[in-house]
């Protein structure tokens, strides 16, 4: 099949080269001709692991194309994929770039004899392909909604595994609004064997949300269960974790005795707050539309809530151990929201390093790959980055770990002991065992040992 996708952001370029991967031939439309340029010359502008390789080997095979939105480009391709932005503005999605894309399409609509099919890859509210977008799609071009396609196929991409979760999905949701649109979302998903969702566009965008929904709200539950420990004192957060999820109705225990771990247990790590692109961004627009459907919105705030608070576990804990931090040498290791990304929205480690700095603390941060990403939007931490944190270790007298990057397990390794020790080490993704410190003080959220 033939495909546009608009949009060669990190949803648009991912869906793009793994369409073109299974054999679509596919064109991504962009705005930004240094983008569009570096694409076809085979360097994606994001990172992210695999994709560099498979989008030289599809523009090699011929199957993948970049190019910016003109005229004559918009023309070729009968079936379009909205892969724009939605960021947050005000607590809701930023409509803006859908509505662009949606106009940019409907002049398609209105000059092609052919049947054009419109599928929306955004995350979107519930209700938007079927009102926003088609209105847009009637108004913009004189044609009857019959005389279109229309349907709607979220994405469920995580940062740093995006390509895997594109190419083995746990199940694809194919939202439509008319049964052409469904046989030709069919036949994209064609070489897909897995479980397809077939539902009409607005089950399919509220799929997408609840289920950012469902995985945030067991952070913030595991999150609150470990501030409540810290209160209480002398219990470590992680084995109440441990005892809840051996509960055979988390973890099953099959025939053969075996337990069955599945991976929503990692999502229960007591720890310093999700960030990213899409959990904040995406409870807050529940929040926000149910404010606006009449509802209060009681979990989607507390969710926000207990996630906005967590950051500033680590100076709480910090303080009760040392007292003033003025003055203390701090190490944040880690910038990026989360590991394998460079991306730093709404991560937690800056949001630790800000509140040290606020409170009299000289800090210095390290990221092994978000460095760059620090150096352009983040001033107030820029000028405290340093490229060799094991050198930097030794000058610092706390070392904070926000963000869960393998580089940073070597702390655990004898040769760095002489380097941190009776040194405060502050885990905050709990990915050290405690044990391996015998000479220094090891700290992570919710633990609070007298
Ligand atoms: C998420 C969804 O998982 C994906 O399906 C959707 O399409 C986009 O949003 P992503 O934002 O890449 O993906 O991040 P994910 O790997 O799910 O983790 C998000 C955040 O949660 C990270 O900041 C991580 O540090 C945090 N997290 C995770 C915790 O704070 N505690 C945990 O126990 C697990």
């Amino acid at each position: 099949m033939n495909i546009t996708v608009l949009g060669t952001g990190y949803v648009g370029l991912v869906s793009g080269v793994c369409l073109a991967q299974v054999g679509h031939n596919v064109l991504c439309l962009d705005l930004n001709e240094r983008t569009v340029k570096s694409l076809n010359a085979g360097h994606p502008h994001i990172y992210e692991e695999g994709l560099d390789e498979m989008l030289k080997s599809v523009i090699q095979s011929g199957r993948f194309k970049a190019s910016l939105v003109n005229d004559e480009n918009i023309m070729s391709n009968d079936v379009f994929m909205i892969a724009v932005g939605t960021p947050s503005k005000e607590g809701r999605i930023d409509l803006g770039q859908i509505e662009a894309a949606s106009k940019a399409i409907a002049q398609v609509i209105k000059k092609k004899n052919n049947r054009v099919t419109v599928l929306v890859k955004s995350t979107v509210v519930p209700g938007t392909t079927d009102t926003f977008v088609r209105n847009i799609l009637i108004d913009q071009s004189g044609k009857a909604p019959s005389e279109f396609g229309l349907g709607m196929n979220p994405e469920f991409l995580r940062e740093g595994n995006a390509i895997r979760d594109f190419m083995e999905p746990d199940r694809v949701v194919l939202g439509f609004e008319d049964q052409q649109t469904l046989e030709i979302l069919e036949s994209i998903y064609r070489p897909w064997k897995v479980d397809k969702i077939r539902c009409n566009t607005r089950t399919a965008e509220m799929i997408k949300y609840a289920n950012n929904f469902f995985l945030a709200l067991q952070i913030s539950a595991a999150n609150e269960v470990a501030n409540l420990c810290y209160n209480i004192g002398n219990i470590d957060p992680l084995n109440v974790i441990k005892g809840v999820i051996s509960d055979k109705r988390w973890s099953p225990i099959e025939d053969s005795q075996k337990r069955y771990v599945p991976e929503i247990t990692t999502y229960l790590t007591p720890g310093c707050g999700f960030g990213g692109s899409c959990f904040p961004k995406d409870v807050e627009a529940i929040r926000t539309l149910q404010q606006e459907v009449g509802l209060v919105p009681r979990m989607a705030q507390a969710v926000l809530d207990v996630n906005k608070e967590q950051p500033s576990m680590v100076v709480t804990g910090l303080k009760q151990v040392l007292g003033s931090l003025k003055g203390i040498k701090v190490l944040v290791l880690g910038l990026a929201f989360k590991p394998d990304t460079d991306d730093i929205r709404e991560s937690a480690g800056i949001k630790i390093a800000k509140e040290l700095i606020s409170v009299g603390a000289q800090v210095s941060c390290h990221d092994p790959v978000a460095a760059a990403n620090i150096q352009k939007n983040e001033p107030e931490l820029a000028t405290i980055l340093i490229d060799d944190w094991i050198s930097g270790l030794e000058q610092a007298d706390v070392i904070v770990i926000a963000t869960k990057w393998k580089d940073y397990s070597i702390l655990q390794s004898k040769q760095l002991t002489p380097k941190i020790r009776e040194k405060v080490i502050f885990d905050c993704r709990r990915m050290l065992n405690a044990e391996s410190f015998p000479e220094s003080k090891y700290l992570s959220i919710g633990c609070n040992f007298k």
